[in-house]
């Protein structure tokens, strides 16, 4: 395919610019390892595992062959009324993985579907329980959770909301984000202050009652709205609120599963257990679209006893536990567990640190923040222009073979955890002397 742009007309791009990018057009064409391939034969170094989901790298052979074999045995099988092997073993493999007694798997095709199946159960969880009053559903500033109706509702992103605003969940709340330049800036893994932004949670349940609310979600790390980490015992204060409210927790680990900040989950890795996880990405390598929730026993239960007889819970998609991804899941769990992958970022977690830390003198950066193998970089946003310095930072560094994510004016660096030190070095060379570049072009 050539790179002409009448060609690139149909596809509606997703969250892109579509007419600059059709004017400037950015194709790849191949991955494997830590790198792309752009239609043009560069090689780009993956800093974002794609969109937080290759976490093992990409085109991995094993994944490759369980698909493969896969679509030659058994294409596509319905979940309805029906199942098979692969997707019961997926689950089983999974619920070891998942931290405390979340044992229940809930199949789904994204993230996006994850978050409203979450939704969803919490709703129906206390509908069983005769507690059919609690429909308010707690959301945090910055939040990200995909883009359904009850995604982008409890998300707290204003440009994803604002075209739809009329039609969002009705019943809904947002407590405070934890991002708090002033006092934790440049911190080494979880910033030390701001435990107490999780008691937000009692100003909304002064104000609607908390017989009234079903669940909050939150990120453990909000990954799309620019890295943003929980301060040291905030999610722990944010459990005992729950708790002590009768409120489902939902943790959205949609990007910090599968190793990313060192542990299967950040919910193993802080020690808290939320009633609810839901994950996508990383669970299949990317390689095909998959997502599920993992579930306490508690609530599985409570849901099945609310309806003796009959369907329990009338929701899922035609691709719950398709049998491609179901492969994939395995394979990806396979390599997971045999290279040590989690292990592996955890350990390569302080190198990291210090690598990254390293842009801090950088020109333009404000702050620099770090949790397993991931890292913020916010840049200081130029006056009446924010978002162009980002902007400026991921087009250069692309050209110069590296690719990184932006949003408004923070980098997110997330690259595959089978890195190398090497690659680390190469990454945070490149993107300071981007950094310094765009600082003296102002473009
Ligand atoms: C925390 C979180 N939740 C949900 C989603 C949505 O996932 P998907 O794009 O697979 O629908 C994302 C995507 O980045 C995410 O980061």
């Amino acid at each position: 395919m050539t790179t002409m742009s009448t060609e690139l007309e149909a596809q509606w791009m997703p969250f892109t610019a579509n007419r600059a990018f059709k004017r400037a057009p950015r194709l790849l064409v191949r991955a494997k390892g830590m790198h792309y391939t752009t239609v043009d034969g560069r090689q780009v170094l993956d800093g974002t595992a794609g969109l937080w989901c290759v976490n093992a790298g990409h085109c991995r052979e094993p994944i490759v062959e369980a698909i493969a074999a896969s679509a030659r045995e058994l294409d596509y099988a319905p979940g309805f009324q029906l199942g098979h092997p692969a997707a019961f073993e997926l689950a089983n493999r999974l619920s070891e993985l998942l931290p405390g007694d979340i044992d229940r798997v809930f199949f789904t095709g994204s993230g996006s579907e994850s978050v409203d199946t979450a939704l969803k159960i919490a709703l129906a969880y206390h509908n069983a329980r005769g507690d059919s009053q609690r429909v308010r559903l707690v959301g945090r500033q910055r939040g990200y959770h995909g883009v359904g109706f009850g995604g982008i509702s409890v998300g707290g992103i204003e440009n994803n909301r604002r075209a739809f605003a009329s039609q969002l969940l009705p019943a809904v709340d947002h407590i405070r984000h934890t991002h708090d330049l002033a006092r934790n800036s440049f911190s080494r893994g979880l910033p030390p202050h701001g435990a107490e932004f999780a008691d937000d949670l009692e100003r909304v349940i002064a104000e609607h009652g908390a017989g009234t609310i079903a669940a909050v979600i939150v990120e453990p790390m909000a990954g799309s709205t620019g890295v943003l980490l929980p301060p040291v015992g905030y999610l722990q204060r944010l459990r005992e609120l729950c708790d002590r409210h009768g409120i489902l927790l939902i943790f959205d680990e949609v990007i910090t599963g599968f190793g990313r900040v060192g542990g299967a989950f950040a919910a193993n890795v802080v020690g808290v257990t939320p009633d609810l996880i839901t994950m996508a990405k990383g669970f299949t390598n990317g390689a095909v679209p998959m997502g599920a929730v993992g579930v306490r026993r508690g609530v599985y239960d409570a849901v099945m006893e609310g309806s003796p007889s009959g369907i329990e819970l009338f929701h899922g998609y035609t691709y719950s536990g398709h049998p491609l991804a179901s492969a994939a899941g395995l394979a990806t769990l396979d390599i997971y567990a045999s290279e040590g992958l989690f292990e592996r970022a955890a350990s390569l977690a302080p190198y990291w640190e210090d690598a990254v830390h390293e842009l801090r003198s950088a020109p333009g950066v404000i702050d620099v923040r770090n949790w397993g193998l991931v890292a913020g970089i916010e840049l200081e946003p130029r006056t009446g222009a924010p978002g162009t310095r980002g902007n400026d930072a991921f087009i250069r560094n692309f050209e110069r073979g590296i690719l990184i994510r932006v949003t408004g004016d923070t980098i997110a660096l997330s690259p595959p955890l089978i890195i190398e030190k090497a690659e680390i070095d190469e990454l945070v060379g490149v993107l300071g002397e981007v950094l310094t570049e765009v600082a003296k072009s102002g473009r």
